[in-house]
């Protein structure tokens, strides 16, 4: 399984780097605004692209074929881990499957059901991100299309890889990676929590009192 990163954060992306788990990063106009503070559009995406090894997904902003398709042609030009993020939509499906042609890497993004995830695959998208904690936040069951997209994907032997998106918390971790999804991509907080447990904190408070003990 994959983990990315889902931020526009420098210092979070060099952070999970420098750990060595990290194998991409999704953003969207939402977490590239949260850093506005620091830069320009190009400026933070040039950033991430340059220190990400990986696949970096980055948002369209038009919600038109014509936008789209001009926007992802420039954003691609920045970098060969360049992939574009395209919602799902009419005018999203046309510019996936215009995009897939050009050789353009796409991942469809804001999907909600299994439908969706289907048309994503039928026009080449490289990746599909279904949202699981926005499904939760309704009151469905978010992982259960994470669940269904899985088993049409093989019975279709579909390429396009899952991104299980809208992650909250561990547990839509480790319960992707049964489902057997190819990627997570998760705030920061959630990549820290999966390495924390008091448990282990105690484990090691307590060989660094019993070592004090020990003649060397
Ligand atoms: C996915 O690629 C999106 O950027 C992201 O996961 C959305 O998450 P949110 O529902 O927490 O905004």
């Amino acid at each position: 399984m994959k983990i990315f990163l889902d931020t526009a954060n420098i210092e979070e992306i060099k952070r999970a780097l420098d750990w060595g788990v990290l194998d991409g990063v999704t953003t969207n106009p939402t977490l590239v605004s949260k850093e506005s503070g620091k830069g320009k559009f190009d400026e933070i995406v040039d950033e991430i692209l340059k220190i990400v090894p990986g696949p970096v997904s980055i948002e369209v902003f038009s919600t038109d074929f014509n936008g789209m398709v001009s926007e992802a042609e420039r954003i691609a030009k920045k970098g060969s881990n360049a992939v574009i993020k395209i919602p799902m939509g009419f005018e999203g499906l046309k510019a996936v499957k215009y995009l897939s042609k050009e050789g353009i890497r796409t991942n469809m993004t804001l999907v909600f059901t299994t439908n969706q995830a289907i048309l994503a695959a039928k026009v080449g998208a490289d990746y599909v991100s279904p949202f699981v904690g926005r499904l939760d936040d309704i009151g469905e069951y978010g992982m259960g299309i994470v669940e269904n997209i899985k088993t049409v994907y093989t019975n279709y032997r579909f390429r396009t890889e899952i991104i299980v998106a809208s992650v909250r918390h561990p547990i839509h971790v480790y319960e992707a990676s049964l489902i057997g999804a190819d990627v997570v991509t998760m705030p920061f907080s959630v990549l820290e929590k999966m390495v924390m447990h008091p448990k282990t904190d105690e484990g090691i408070q307590r060989f660094l009192e019993d070592a004090k003990k020990i003649k060397f």
